[in-house]
C-alpha cells in the first residue's frame, strides 16, 4: 500500500527544537523557534492569561458551533478591525474561529481557491516564513515568490514589492505579513503600505494578512493593526486576514486564531461564511474550546483589556531592549560587519546575515541554535546569555 510514499524530511523548525531540547549542554541557546522567553529563558504564561482562565474554570466540555465561540468572533473581529470598522456594521465581514494562524491561513486558502477556481496565483514574499509556501501549495495553488528584503542592506526591497504588485495579474493573492515581517523584522513605513494599497486597489489584487504578531510588534495592538485598518477601512478593499493568539497571547498550544473575511456586501459575506462553516465541518468538525473561552475572558472585560495591554509591553520591551543589548555587545566586541540591522528590525526576528557554515559552526561549538537562514528568535535572548551570544557570533565572524 505505502511503496509510494517518500519519506519527507522534518520540519525545519520543529527539528530545530528538537536537537536544543535533546542537547545537555548547559551554556545552550535557543534563538530559533519564535516563542517568548521570560528574562529566565523560560515560557511566559501571561498574567492576563492566568486571570481569564480562572474566570473559565466552570465552563462545560460540549461542542462549539462549527464556526468556533460566537463571542470570540465578534469580539476577536472588533479587535482586528477597530470596533467602528463600516465593514462591520454593513455586515460585509464573515468570521471563522480557526487553528492558530495556520489553521486561518489554511482555511482562508480553502476558501480563495473555492472562490476563485484556483486560477489566481498567491505570491508570498521571499523570504517568508517557512510554512507559507506549503500551505498554499498544497491547497493546489500556483505559489510565486517576490524579493521582500535585502540581504546586503537589511532593508526592506521597495521597489521589488511595488514592480511585484504593478505586473501581478488581476486578482492575484498577495500574503502580507500585518506587521513585524517572519523572517526579516521589516515592515512598510505607513507611507509605503499606503502606496501598497493604492497599487492592489488598481491592479484588483486581493490581500491576504498573515497577522501572528499584532500587539507584540510594538506593544500597541492598534498601532500593530495599521496595514490592515488601512486597507479595510480606509480604501474600503476585500481582504482576508488570519489572526493568532499564539504570540500575542502566549497562547501556542492551544491553537486559537481567528479568519476573517471582508466582502462587498452582506449577502457575500453570509455566502463566505457558510462556505467557511462547510469546509471546517468536512475537515474538524468544530474548533476547540478553551482557547477561545480564554481570549473571550480577555476581550469583554475591561480591566483585564488593560492588564493585557500592560503584558504585551512587557513582551515587546524586553524584545526591544535584548536587541539593543546584543547590538552594543557586538559593538564592544568590535564584531566585523555591519549590524545596525539588530537595532533597526521590528518584531521577534532578526536575520543576521550569516552564512549555513557560519550557523552551523556557532550550533556545534557554542551551542547556540538559529535557523539555518541566520534567523534568530530575539525573544529567546536574555541578561544571562546576551553577551555569550555576542562573543560567540563575534568569534565565529572572525574565524
Ligand atoms: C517561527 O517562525 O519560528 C514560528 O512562527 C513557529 C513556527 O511554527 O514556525
Amino acid at each position: 500500500f505505502f511503496t509510494q510514499v517518500p519519506r519527507i524530511p522534518p520540519d525545519a523548525i520543529f527539528d530545530l527544537t528538537k536537537k536544543f531540547l535533546g542537547d545537555p549542554d548547559p551554556r545552550k541557546v535557543n534563538l530559533g523557534q519564535g516563542t517568548y522567553k521570560d528574562e529566565n529563558g523560560a515560557p511566559w504564561i501571561l498574567p492576563v492569561v492566568k486571570a481569564a482562565k480562572d474566570k473559565t474554570q466552570d465552563a462545560n466540555h460540549e461542542y462549539l458551533p462549527i464556526l468556533g465561540l460566537a463571542t470570540f468572533r465578534k469580539l476577536a473581529t472588533e479587535l482586528v478591525l477597530g470596533k467602528d470598522a463600516s465593514a462591520i456594521a454593513l455586515q460585509r465581514v464573515a468570521s471563522s474561529q480557526a487553528l492558530s494562524g495556520t489553521g486561518a491561513l489554511h482555511l482562508a486558502g480553502e476558501m480563495l481557491f473555492r472562490a476563485l477556481g484556483g486560477e489566481a496565483p498567491v505570491y508570498i514574499t521571499k523570504p517568508t516564513w517557512s510554512n507559507h509556501r506549503q500551505v498554499f501549495a498544497t491547497i493546489g495553488f500556483e505559489v510565486h515568490d517576490f524579493k521582500w528584503y535585502d540581504d546586503n542592506t537589511g532593508q526592506i526591497d521597495f521597489e521589488s514589492i511595488t514592480n511585484t504588485l504593478r505586473n501581478a495579474p488581476p486578482r492575484s493573492i498577495f500574503v502580507f505579513h500585518a506587521s513585524a515581517h517572519n523572517p526579516s523584522g521589516c515592515d512598510p513605513s505607513e507611507e509605503q503600505w499606503r502606496s501598497i494599497a493604492r497599487i492592489v486597489q488598481e491592479r484588483g489584487l486581493f490581500p491576504l494578512f498573515d497577522a501572528a504578531y499584532l500587539g507584540i510588534t510594538s506593544g500597541d495592538y492598534d498601532r500593530d493593526a495599521f496595514a490592515i485598518r488601512h486597507f479595510i477601512n480606509e480604501c474600503g478593499l476585500q481582504a482576508a486576514v488570519c489572526s493568532s493568539f499564539a504570540k500575542n497571547m502566549g497562547l501556542y498550544g492551544e491553537r486559537i486564531g481567528l479568519v476573517t473575511f471582508v466582502t462587498q456586501s452582506s449577502d457575500e459575506a453570509m455566502a463566505v461564511e457558510s462556505t467557511l462553516e462547510q469546509i471546517t465541518r468536512g475537515e474538524i468538525s468544530n474548533p476547540p474550546a478553551f482557547g477561545a473561552r480564554i481570549v473571550s475572558a480577555v476581550l469583554e472585560d475591561e480591566s483585564l483589556r488593560a492588564e493585557w495591554a500592560r503584558n504585551l509591553s512587557t513582551m515587546s520591551t524586553r524584545i526591544a531592549d535584548m536587541r539593543k543589548d546584543l547590538f552594543n555587545a557586538l559593538i564592544k566586541l568590535h564584531a566585523p560587519g555591519d549590524w545596525r540591522r539588530v537595532v533597526e528590525q521590528r518584531g521577534m526576528f532578526c536575520i543576521l546575515g550569516l552564512s549555513l557554515e557560519q550557523v552551523l559552526h556557532l550550533r556545534e561549538k557554542y551551542h547556540i541554535y538559529m535557523a539555518d537562514t541566520s534567523r534568530i528568535s530575539i525573544a529567546g535572548l536574555n541578561p544571562s546569555n546576551v553577551w555569550y551570544t555576542a562573543e560567540a557570533i563575534t568569534k565565529t565572524v572572525q574565524d
